[in-house]
């Protein structure tokens, strides 16, 4: 079969999404335009926006790659007010986001839940539920779910980061804390509940192979999940992963192998949404636009106040640390404009798969 005769198949099979991973040169060329060919058909040239509110930098885990896990002293931590929340919120409607993503470190402790519950109400009361919410919050038991869905969050992201087992307590340590069976719990209990539910991965992960790389895809497609991110692994010296640093592809290949991943998965799920996630931007300037050009659809504009991004910075670097958000807006409109793309203003954009998965069950 001919690479041609790959990219206009849906089904992909492990080694046809092997062989379109190992593409190179005019092949891969073909695979990024067709996925564009396929994105532009589902969805056309809409990108949607959630403004991101990094709510708080305070982490019960230690993942081995987190620039924030508990184990690093070497900044300050911090949670935002209450009020520091809505104001972001209510930026994101003045801007015409049409929702906001809630992101922290995992906590799960009651304190934390009901803030958390109070905060979503809080949101959902400016100008009368005009503003999806996304949760961001890791592991929690289906009754926190479920509490946080009923006060009117609707979307829920919560990557697996690697979803083979054994790759995975090599990025994490191996303890109860950080068990794989019970993410995977938590995923199947947000699609259970109705979440719009995303997940993903980290591509160029040390250990990482292509055959982890094409089951990751395939078990996006086996959960039939509505979003998925991915970015590259961008290390970060107060992690354990960090001494593996010289073990992994360049950053421009991992760059590449994301390009190709986001490629993949669009032809394999043409109506999910796709973010175009802020770590491509870090590696390569361009890299939200280049993750856009190949099948992205959102991007995800930080709305956390400056002061406080620094220490939120789970790899080093992260891009528009120091943008404000509305420097932020125009920089976005002109970048999307000038790959033929468009933001798709004041409208939550769920993906196309859920809002169709929603009807057939009613
Ligand atoms: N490099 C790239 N992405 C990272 N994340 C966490 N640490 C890193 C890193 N060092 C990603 C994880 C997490 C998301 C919020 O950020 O995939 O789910
Ligand atoms: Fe905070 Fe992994 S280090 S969730």
């Amino acid at each position: 079969m001919t690479i041609t005769d790959i990219l206009h198949k849906t089904d992909l099979n492990k080694e046809e999404i092997k062989t379109l991973l190992s593409a190179e040169g005019e092949d891969m060329k073909k695979l990024f335009d067709r996925a564009l060919q396929v994105k532009l058909e589902h969805l056309d040239n809409y990108v949607h926006l959630r403004g991101l509110i990094e709510y708080s930098n305070i982490c019960t885990k230690y993942c081995l790659y987190c620039g924030v896990r508990s184990k690093n002293p070497n900044f300050t931590r911090y949670q935002l007010s209450d009020n520091e929340v809505i104001e972001c919120a209510k930026l994101a409607h003045e801007l015409g986001y049409g929702s906001v993503a809630l992101q922290s470190g995992e906590r799960s402790d009651k304190e934390f839940t009901d803030k958390i519950t109070h905060l979503v109400k809080e949101i959902k009361k400016i100008d009368n539920g005009s503003l999806g919410i996304t949760l961001s919050l890791g592991e929690q038991t289906e009754d926190v779910y479920k509490e946080w869905f009923e006060a009117g969050a609707h979307r829920y992201l919560l990557r697996i980061e690697a979803s083979n087992e054994e790759l995975y307590y090599k990025i994490h340590p191996h303890d109860a804390k950080h068990d794989f069976q019970t993410r995977l719990n938590c995923i199947d209990t947000l699609l259970k509940l109705g979440y719009h539910t995303g997940t993903g991965v980290m591509v160029g992960l040390p250990f990482q192979t292509l055959d982890d790389l094409a089951d990751d895809l395939l078990f996006f497609k086996q959960k039939d999940v509505a979003m998925v991110g991915m970015g590259p692994f961008i290390p970060h010296p107060d992690t354990p992963l960090w001494e593996y640093r010289d073990q992994i592809p360049s950053a421009a290949e991992r760059m590449e192998l994301t390009l190709k991943m986001i490629a993949i998965l669009r032809l394999m799920m043409p109506e999910i949404n796709m973010v175009a996630a802020t770590a491509n931007q870090t590696v390569d300037p361009m890299g939200r636009e280049k993750a856009i050009a190949v099948g992205a659809n959102v991007i995800m504009p930080n709305l956390t106040p400056n002061e406080f991004r620094e220490n939120y910075l789970i790899y080093p670097d992260k891009a528009c640390v120091k943008d404000k958000p509305d420097q932020c807006q125009t920089c976005l409109d002109v970048r999307l404009a000038a790959i033929g793309h468009r933001v798709l203003y004041n409208e939550w954009g769920d993906s196309l798969a859920f809002r169709k998965k929603i009807k057939d069950k009613r």
